[in-house]
This record gives structure tokens, C-alpha cells and sequence, in this order.
């Protein structure tokens, strides 16, 4: 019999946003793991250096970094057009860059209004525009967007960042009809509670509620979430698209 090579990803060209973050950092380490040529993009060019460092210190290269905001549809642009004219294809984008502010109706400013919903909707969709573009020049592709439970089940005091979420689920589905017939897969990962960066402020009594509501009774790790996306990656989810995969240890069933 010969070994399963679907999970290989040699050559595969990936842009991964977020990628200083927990899920950012652990799928772009899982893509390189299989032989991606992973582009790492965040806000910081100094926590990508110290990204880059920890990788290099387990044997993984990335191809190249990408410092831009995702609050700005202008350096967006910028750093999607350098990218493609240096590396002419893109096979696999994540979009792992994301914010999440908590308030109660009432105390939600326009400006977190704003922001939120350019770095987690408005980003998304100009990543997908341009790899699209990318992508159909070769005729394939993977377009694997962060959601959330939240962004499907709602929460109290993350009105905002429910409604971010949701957008991402309605312009995932969208983009995965339009771009199906040009072979271009597209789903998101709906997580439910990773300890990661974003994560960390809860109060302990929050945390604590939060895991009662878990069926396997633990938050998730950030490999956990990047072994859901290595599979949508993949060749071994070459008929799925359009799909919402929650990664969430049975707090929705
Ligand atoms: N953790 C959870 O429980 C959970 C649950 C459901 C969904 N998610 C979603 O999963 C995704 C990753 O979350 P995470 O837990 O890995 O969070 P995280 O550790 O806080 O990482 C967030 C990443 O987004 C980047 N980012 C934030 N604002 C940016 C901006 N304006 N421009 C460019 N990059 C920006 C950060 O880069 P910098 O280094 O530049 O700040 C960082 O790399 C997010 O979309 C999040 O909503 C997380």
C-alpha cells in the first residue's frame, strides 16, 4: 500500500495572516511542517522577527514576512500586490488576523465599530479578492477563514464581534459559490475557546463559566485549530467548500 500523501503540501505557495498570534502561529508552523512555502503577515514586523526565530529554532523556514494593518485598506493593497508580482501564485490563504473587543450594548464606541469590523470583515474579503486573482491563474486554491461560535451562537457583551464573525461566515459561503467553478475551495474554522493572546484577559470566574459550557470540559490549543485547517489545506478536503468546521471540543453540537 502506498502512504497517504494528501497532507503533503510541497510547493504550495500560503499567505497566513495573523501569524504572530496562536492560531496564526500554530497553522503556519503546521503548512511549513508539511513543505508549504508560507508567507507570514502581521502588524508588527518585530514580533514576526521573533515568530521567525522561534521557527527556525525547530528546523522551519518560512518563504518571507509581511508587516502591514489590517486596519488599512491601502497597505492591504500594497502588500498583496508586492506579493503577487514576487511570487506570481498563491495555493493556500488563512486569514488568522483578527480583534476582538468585549462591551455591553450601550458602551460599544463607533470607532471599535469601525476598526473591528475592517480588520476582521473588511480585511478578509480584499485577502480573498486578491487571492482569488492568484489563485485562478492556476486553476486551484484553499481560502480558509478565521470565524467563531460566537459569530454563529452569539454572546453577551460581544455584539460586535459577533456580528464580525458572522459576516465572515455569510462572505465565506458567498465566495465559495462564486469560486467553485474555478476550483477554489472556501471554509471557515469556527473555534469556541482557544487559550491563546486574545484569550488570556479573561477573569478567572469568566474562564470558569466558559469551560462549564464545554462538553470536553477544556479550552482548545491553538494546534488543535491548525490541524482543522491542515485538513482544509489539504487535497484530503478536495470536495469540501463552503463549510463552517467548528473546532470546539462540544460547546456547539
Ligand atoms: N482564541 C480564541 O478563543 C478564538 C476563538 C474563536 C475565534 N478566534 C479567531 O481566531 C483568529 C486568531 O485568533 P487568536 O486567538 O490566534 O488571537 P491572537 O493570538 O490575539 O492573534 C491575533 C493575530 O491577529 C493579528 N492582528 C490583530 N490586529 C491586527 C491588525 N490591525 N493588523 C494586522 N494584524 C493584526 C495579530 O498581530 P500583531 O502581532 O500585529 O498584533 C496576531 O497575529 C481571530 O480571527 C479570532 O477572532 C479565536
Amino acid at each position: 500500500m502506498h502512504p497517504d500523501t494528501s497532507f503533503n503540501l510541497s510547493e504550495r505557495v500560503a499567505l497566513v495572516t495573523g501569524a504572530t498570534g496562536g492560531i496564526g502561529g500554530a497553522i503556519a508552523r503546521k503548512l511549513i511542517a508539511q513543505g508549504a512555502r508560507v508567507a507570514l503577515a502581521s502588524r508588527s514586523a518585530e514580533r514576526l522577527s521573533a515568530q521567525v526565530e522561534a521557527l527556525r529554532a525547530e528546523g522551519l523556514a518560512p518563504l518571507t514576512t509581511l508587516a502591514y494593518d489590517l486596519d488599512d485598506p491601502d497597505a492591504i493593497a500594497a502588500a498583496l500586490k508586492g506579493f503577487a508580482n514576487t511570487y506570481k501564485r498563491l495555493d493556500i490563504l488563512v486569514n488568522a488576523g483578527g480583534i476582538m473587543q468585549d462591551a455591553p450594548l450601550g458602551m460599544i464606541s463607533a470607532e471599535a465599530i469601525d476598526r473591528t469590523l475592517q480588520v476582521n470583515v473588511a480585511a478578509t474579503i480584499h485577502h480573498m479578492q486578491y487571492a482569488a486573482r492568484l489563485m485562478a491563474r492556476h486553476g486551484s486554491g484553499s481560502i480558509i477563514n478565521l470565524t467563531s461560535i460566537i459569530g454563529v451562537v452569539g454572546g453577551a457583551n460581544q455584539t460586535l464581534y459577533a456580528a464580525s464573525k458572522a459576516a465572515v461566515i455569510g462572505a465565506t459561503k458567498s465566495a465559495a459559490r462564486e469560486l467553485a467553478p474555478k476550483h477554489i475551495r472556501v471554509n471557515a474554522i469556527a473555534p469556541g475557546f482557544i487559550d491563546t493572546a486574545m484569550t488570556a484577559h479573561y477573569k478567572d470566574v469568566v474562564r470558569t463559566r466558559v469551560i462549564a459550557g464545554i462538553g470536553m470540559g477544556r479550552p482548545g490549543t491553538p494546534d488543535e485549530v491548525a490541524n482543522a485547517a491542515l485538513f482544509l489545506a489539504s487535497d484530503l478536503s478536495g470536495y469540501i467548500t463552503g463549510q463552517v468546521l467548528g473546532v470546539d471540543g462540544g460547546m456547539q453540537v
